[in-house]
């Protein structure tokens, strides 16, 4: 037994004891019922010390003031407890915080104290409550705290301003907040943010003050969540900030130099909110909004509630790359209404996303565009097998096994593309309306709340499959989840485009001349699907060709820019690594950067130089996230 399993099952035997006055205190959050999926042994999150079953955050108020000269938050976070009777203590996360004190809400000091900090996990904090239900933490974030990037104006569109921006999942919140930061142990939350004159900020919440008002210090900014989110969701930003409607409920933020470009392509975020209701049912969270954030956001984007952050790579200039937004949106249902109760869940948050933002893009744009984004993904999931060490590698299972390990380690593919074949599997087995009726339903049943793996296929075996002996063993759904490899009946969908697409790429290879009109009728996914099926080893003069022909080295269009540059670093093909330096310099997407490092770290005597230099130089205009990834691909 581990030290973590001893708790817990002292806890139960406490729980146990008090089971006939079900846990109840003073307060009324102090008597919020344990949701019944924290009571399971699989929602037991090792990415925590929590200890949710004694003592529970309910709710958070921070209070806090953004320093951008000294790259810290400071402030408070009070946290309304439900407590388990007889429970002493709650235990917090934190990483790098500074504590200057814990109080009860009448402002007496109470007991704390910080473990030992894990490299992965952090410290945790433990407060002895002395029958509080409200304790008030005064703190400030490590300048380097893995959450929150703090930008040089420099690192902005604008240039004039400094920015800031959170991003809070797998494990990062704990670095800027300190509350329970496990995805199974919901929360409600307020906000107040103070931010320097001339600076906007923004939440992943209802804004209360979208102008702000007159504080000490700059102009402060208030904002509300009241639906129970996981601690991941909560989410920062400041800057230089315009907006622009979108639609009634949509509308988009970012910097008013690039608010022109970006609020174009974004048009159809309205209707695919609508879209997305006319599937799974009605939008949860009010309105739906957008913020663009500066190159450097390290992921494509994060489904932060009510506010999407999105990288500005996605701003293709044709809204060619915009089931990114569907994608996201895809989220508010399955990712933030029923979200993954620990990491080893991921693929519910990204798998059911990729499969319903899949049926948002067929809604919008039909079903070729639709099956062209499927069959990229059946491809980066046959590379994600790969790379996990192929059909028997462990991580190659939907329900991962996280032990020891950082949650960013798991966070591949398999969970995104393995996890949507299966949803497409069930719904060929099941039929369509079946299928999209079980959906909404589920949705409706477990709304804000969290679900484990084991949660969900009990759930799918009570209400769709239903005993049905044929159905279970035509599914297969055990070793669909527990079982590494890709069963034999998965679900290919195949675009009806790339099978010529292929042929041009095979008879380019053969010598043939580069496909220019076709290459000009293609949309974005033909032409990366093109670029992809090339074979890896080209000459220079096959390269040369191509990049003259369809403007490669300078494509504007980031996922086919990106395909290019890795067939080139293969190649060790010289002319394009001034490209392909802008390119690291100029976004720090983790998705695009972290790959053409490692490419590039293959590539012996010609690669790794160049790998060290432009890192070198690019390390530090990188998100933490971006940068622990990298730091261990090029050493
Ligand atoms: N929730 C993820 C981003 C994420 C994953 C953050 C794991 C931290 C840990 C987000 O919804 C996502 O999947 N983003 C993708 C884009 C999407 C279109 C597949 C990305 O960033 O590439
Ligand atoms: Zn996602």
């Amino acid at each position: 037994m581990t030290l973590k399993q001893t708790t817990r099952a002292a806890v139960m035997a406490l729980l146990l004891c008090g089971a006939a006055a079900p846990a109840l205190a003073q307060t009324s959050s102090a008597q919020a019922p344990i949701p019944a999926i924290l009571m399971t042994p699989e929602a037991h999150d090792i990415h925590s010390y929590a200890q949710p079953l004694v003592a529970r955050v309910t709710h958070v108020d921070l209070d806090l003031t953004a320093d951008f000269a000294a790259k810290q938050m400071k402030g408070s976070a009070a946290l309304d407890i439900a407590a388990a009777p007889g429970a002493k203590e709650v235990v917090l996360d934190t990483k790098g915080l500074v504590i200057h004190g814990v109080t009860d809400d009448k402002g007496q000091a109470l007991p704390w104290t910080l473990g030992k900090a894990d490299p992965i996990l952090g410290a945790p904090l433990t407060v002895t409550l002395n029958g509080a239900r409200r304790i008030v933490v005064s703190y400030d974030s490590a300048p380097d705290g893995a959450a929150l990037q703090w930008l040089d104006p420099a690192q902005t569109a604008g240039k004039k301003k400094p920015y800031l921006f959170s991003q809070g999942e797998a494990i990062l919140n704990r670095t800027w907040i300190p509350t329970q930061d496990s995805p199974g142990i919901r929360q409600t939350w307020t906000a107040r943010i103070v931010a320097p004159e001339g600076l906007k900020a923004v939440m992943s919440a209802e804004m209360l003050t979208p102008e702000g008002e007159p504080a000490a210090g700059g102009r402060a900014y208030r904002f509300k969540m009241d639906k129970p989110v996981a601690s991941y969701l909560i989410a920062v930003a400041i800057g230089d900030l315009a907006f622009e409607p979108l639609g009634q409920r949509t509308g988009v933020y970012t910097e008013p130099s690039v608010m022109k470009k970006t609020a174009y392509e974004f048009v159809d975020v309205e209707k695919m909110v609508e879209a997305a209701e006319s599937l799974y049912g009605p939008y949860a969270w009010g309105r739906y909004d957008l913020l663009v954030l500066p190159p450097s956001f390290p992921f494509g984007g994060m489904e932060n509630p009510r506010l999407t952050f999105a990288t500005p790579t996605v701003i293709a200039g044709d809204r060619s790359l915009v089931s990114l937004v569907a994608h996201e949106l895809a989220h508010s249902w399955s990712g933030n209404l029923v979200n993954n109760a620990t990491w080893s869940d991921f693929w519910l948050n990204e798998g059911f996303t990729v499969y319903f933002e899949n049926r948002i893009m067929e809604k919008l744009y039909g079903p070729e565009r639709a099956a062209m984004l499927a069959d990229l993904g059946w491809s980066d999931l046959q590379s994600a097998i790969a790379d996990a060490g192929g059909m028997t590698g462990p991580d190659t299972r939907l329900h991962l096994d996280l032990a020891g390990r950082d949650p960013d380690d798991g966070m591949t593919d398999i969970a995104y593309e393995k996890g949507a074949t299966f949803l497409r599997t069930i719904e060929k087995a099941v039929g369509r309306a079946r299928w999209d009726a079980y959906l909404k339903d589920y949705f409706a049943r477990h709304a804000f709340q969290s679900q484990t793996t084991a949660g969900f296929v009990a759930d799918l075996r009570a209400n769709l499959i239903k005993g049905d002996p044929k159905l279970e063993a035509e599914i297969g759904i055990d070793q669909w989840v527990y079982q590494p490899g890709l069963p034999d009946n998965a679900v290919h969908v195949k675009s009806g485009a790339f099978p010529a697409v292929d042929a041009l790429a095979a008879a380019y290879a053969k010598g043939g001349t580069p496909p220019i009109a076709k290459w000009k009728a293609w949309s974005t996914p033909e032409r990366t699907r093109f670029i992809a099926s090339l074979p890896r080893k080209l000459s220079s003069e096959r390269l040369a060709s191509l990049d003259a022909a369809f403007g490669l080295s300078t494509q504007g269009n980031s996922e086919i820019r990106f395909v290019w540059l890795e067939l080139a670093v293969e190649n060790r093909y010289q002319p394009a690594v001034t490209s392909l330096e802008a390119f690291l310099t100029d976004q720090g997407r983790r998705k695009f950067v972290a790959p053409l490092f490692k490419d590039l770290m293959a590539q012996g005597d010609w690669g790794q130089p160049i790998a060290k230099r432009i890192y070198a130089k690019t390390r530090p205009l990188y998100h933490a996230v971006t940068r622990q990834t990298v730091d261990a691909i090029v050493k």
